[in-house]
């Protein structure tokens, strides 16, 4: 029942069975994307919608390895691995929806949800595109895998590769990602390089060391990626019952998750699993706007680059390479593209936090951009929204650590006050403690 594919310039349109080691457009040098004649709509096949939802509720009971994969268990959907395949996995996929009460409290929103990308098995987004792009890396006979990365990505590679047998190249910014992001790729297994310079000149590198060496590239560049990505808004419709929210909001780095969710998206709706397209979002920090640049003063017509800066260290990228890909699914699903401070992603991660749901820095951006978008009324009272968190709490730390203790910034703005919680070290004395503990509830009441 999988789908066979080919590969489609998003460019010039043309065809192709297969794709060189860069994964461009060999006419003109754009990127490609997947496609299926099994993933377009006819209306005669309408049926199979119906069809597909209970296969892929029925194989949640199923024991599986390709089931079990929050992934695989929707492989109509996805490009087909060779019959004798198994496709390499960890079981990613199947993350929560949560229910965000209190950041939704004096909103007016109907429903406020997150979509928890951390909770997979490498704690970030990326893991539900590289079973897939692993799977078929380790299909094409790659010994070699790498990729450039702020951290996330090099972490799920360099698991998924040391699952399915590869050995791996990591190329990071020195200096620039967080310890826990590094400190996986070094113990799955990468061949580990920190490069004296930032995300964009890792992601340059890479794409003239593929064409030189025989490595397989696993940057989201590579379509097989977004593949699996798009399943994330699949999951999510079906845990919504297939009623689409009215917003879906994301994070904007490199942008190849808007991209994916996007493209997931609109397959949906071809194939009359939904009934009408989400608006989706892309949220940038304000020191890597490059997309919201190129939106402003270009219309989306020409990438407007920029030198990037931000403490939410995932998403500091400058030069996006699947821009165009999101501006198409901005536009195709009339959704908006901001940015956001420092310290308004500050504020936004520590209010995710006191709801008992861990985000690092670069999730927060959504929470914080819904903030502006509805002072904006682009997202109105009575309407219900998806935010993507893409990456765990415990991937970053530092910053964390710095925001309780009054180090994330100079001074600490008296907004962020009332959300910072520093240790506090005492003696082992209970009576120091239970004083304590009564000074903190006396605060508590008079909060009251
Ligand atoms: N959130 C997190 C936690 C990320 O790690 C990334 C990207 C993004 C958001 C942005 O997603 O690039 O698809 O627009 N991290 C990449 C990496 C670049 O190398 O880990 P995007």
């Amino acid at each position: 029942m999988n789908s066979s594919f080919h590969f489609r310039c998003i460019g010039c349109g043309s065809v192709h069975e297969s794709a060189g080691p860069d994964f461009r457009c060999p006419k003109c040098g754009d990127l490609l994307e997947i496609t299926s004649p099994a993933w377009s709509g006819k209306p005669a096949d309408m049926g199979r919608a119906k069809e597909w939802k209970a296969l892929w509720q029925q194989r949640r009971l199923s024991s599986k390895r390709e089931d079990q994969s929050g992934v695989w268990r929707f492989r109509e959907l996805l490009p087909n691995l060779n019959q004798d395949l198994q496709p390499v996995t960890l079981r990613e996929g199947n993350t929560p929806l949560y229910r965000l009460q209190r950041c939704a409290e004096g909103t007016g929103l109907s429903q406020l949800h997150a979509k928890h990308q951390g909770m997979n098995p490498t704690g970030s987004f990326k893991d539900v595109g590289m079973t897939v792009a692993a799977s078929f890396a380790r299909q094409s006979g790659a010994r070699w895998v790498a990729c450039a990365s702020t951290g996330n990505t090099s972490a799920s590679m360099a698991a998924y590769a040391a699952r399915g047998g590869m050995r791996s190249l990591v190329l990071v910014p020195d200096g620039k990602i967080s310890w826990s992001k590094l400190s996986q790729a070094l113990d799955y297994g990468a061949l580990t390089c920190q490069l004296r310079t930032d995300f964009d000149g890792c992601l340059q590198l890479l794409q003239e060391l593929v064409r030189q060496a025989p490595v397989y590239q696993l940057n989201s560049i590579n379509p097989f990626r977004l593949e699996g990505q798009k399943t994330l808004a699949i999951e999510l419709m079906e845990q919504l019952d297939w009623q689409p929210p009215d917003h879906i909001i994301v994070p904007g780095g490199n942008l190849g998750n808007s991209s994916a969710i996007g493209k997931g998206l609109m397959e949906m709706r071809d194939l009359g699993l939904i009934s009408r397209l989400p608006t989706l979002s892309v949220i940038q920090a304000e020191g890597a706007n490059a997309l919201v640049r190129t939106m402003r003063e270009t219309g989306g017509a020409r990438l407007v680059s920029v030198q990037a800066e931000t403490r939410a260290t995932a998403i500091r990228i400058g030069n996006p390479a699947s821009w165009k890909k999101a501006i198409k699914v901005i536009q195709d699903t009339g959704g908006a593209c901001e940015q956001v401070s420092e310290i308004e992603i500050a504020q936004a991660k520590a209010e995710i936090g006191q709801e008992g749901i861990g985000c690092e820095p670069a999730s927060a951006v959504t929470l914080a951009g819904l903030k502006k978008l509805l002072q904006q009324g682009f997202v109105q009272p009575g309407q219900s929204v998806v935010l993507v968190l893409t990456g765990h709490v415990l991937k970053d730390p530092e910053y964390v650590m710095d925001f309780h203790r009054g180090e994330l910034f100079s001074p600490t703005p008296d907004s962020l006050e009332h959300l910072r919680r520093e240790p506090i070290v005492l003696d082992a004395d209970l009576s120091v403690v239970l004083r304590i503990l009564e000074q903190a509830e006396k605060q508590e009441a008079s909060k009251l």
